[in-house]
């Protein structure tokens, strides 16, 4: 049924990206790759996908990907990290909003009618209250939180341009887990993190407390929602949380994955340093709009995803 259409996915050979690029394909349409390979490995592309090996700055390899005419774009390129904006913000800036509004420039002269935006948690800062819902205020705390909200504001003023019809939808995506996680990238993603460290050997580190929460949500649970909103026109226009619901602290995270590694803290090293500049002490996402929009549910928890992850993880770890 989705034969010769065609989707971007930029950052497609990223953590979320190649997930979603695998679910796409799999649901029949075509795909296109933009990515310049920062942190996304080549080996992730799918086989079955065209790739384009460029920067969402450059409007030379943007146009080059935007030839493949794809019908729709599902933009996640972009720079993850917290710590990296905090240290960057210009960089930060440049990627996450310049990169942007060069997709969107695309989408208007190509006159593609539909994008997906892959926006984040940490637009809310420190929101009173947990869980969160969309209609909370964004106040922003980081760097990375201030760019993710400008990029998507960007988006859906693009789809007011009554030249140029453009249906979009913004996701505002808690803790994503799962498999291709890098595991050697210490600056973004803790459950990958503290994973990588343990099966290291490595002591993990906590900033704080460690009884700040996260709310942690399955890759694949992501990418289904992604592509049930592709033509669900009650999706447009709109900006949807996704995550679990679920607020787990970090210090349940740390001994959940050392409990999966057959460790605990009294034979595996754990420290707790200063939290750092941008942390936001909880976070849930209130599901209830995605919900009733297109009746997702998160599937896999926390537990249960762990499960193939860490299985992923070792076998990563075995190959290097
Ligand atoms: N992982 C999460 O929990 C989470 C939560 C909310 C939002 N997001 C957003 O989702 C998107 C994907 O995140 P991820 O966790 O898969 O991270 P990731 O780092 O694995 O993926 C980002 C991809 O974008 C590519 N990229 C970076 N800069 C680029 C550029 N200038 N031009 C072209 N490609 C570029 C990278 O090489 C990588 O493949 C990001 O936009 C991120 O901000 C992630």
């Amino acid at each position: 049924m989705n034969r010769h259409r065609r989707v971007l996915v930029t950052g497609g050979a990223g953590f979320i990206g190649s997930h979603l690029s695998d679910a796409i394909l799999k649901h029949g349409f075509e795909v296109t790759i933009l990515d310049n390979l920062h942190t996304g490995i080549r080996g992730q592309v799918p086989a079955g996908a065209d790739f384009i090996e460029g920067d969402v700055r450059d409007s030379d390899a943007v146009a080059r990907a935007f030839e493949t005419e794809p019908e729709i774009v599902c933009h996640l390129a972009g720079q993850a990290s917290i710590r990296l904006a905090w240290a960057d913000p210009s960089a930060d800036l440049a990627v996450n909003v310049e990169g942007t509004l060069r997709i969107l420039a695309a989408c208007r002269e190509h006159r593609v009618p539909r994008l997906l935006y892959a926006s984040s948690m940490t637009v809310y800062g420190n929101p009173d209250e947990i869980p969160t819902s969309e209609d909370a205020p964004a106040r922003p705390v980081a760097h990375y939180g201030i760019t993710k909200f400008a990029a998507e504001r960007y988006v859906h003023l693009a789809a007011d341009d009554p030249e140029h019809p453009l249906a979009v939808t913004s996701f505002r995506m808690f803790n994503v887990f799962g498999p291709r996680q890098r595991l050697d990238n210490p600056y973004q993603g803790v459950l990958a993190i503290f994973l990588g460290n343990v099966l290291r050997g490595e002591a993990v580190t906590i900033h704080s407390d460690g009884e700040q929460s996260r709310d942690f949500v399955f890759v694949g649970d992501v990418c289904r929602a992604w592509i049930e909103a592709i033509d669900n026109q009650s999706t447009f226009g709109r900006v949807f949380n996704l995550g679990s619901g679920r607020p787990t602290t970090v210090n349940t995270l740390c001994d959940t994955v050392l409990g999966l590694c057959g460790l605990d803290r009294s034979n595996h090293p754990v420290h707790h340093e200063p939290a750092q500049p941008g942390d936001i002490r909880r976070a849930a996402a209130d599901v209830s709009a995605i919900q009733e929009t297109l009746g997702w549910q998160p599937k896999i928890s926390l537990e249960e995803g762990l499960e193939p992850t860490v299985a992923w993880a070792r076998h990563a770890a075995e190959r290097r």
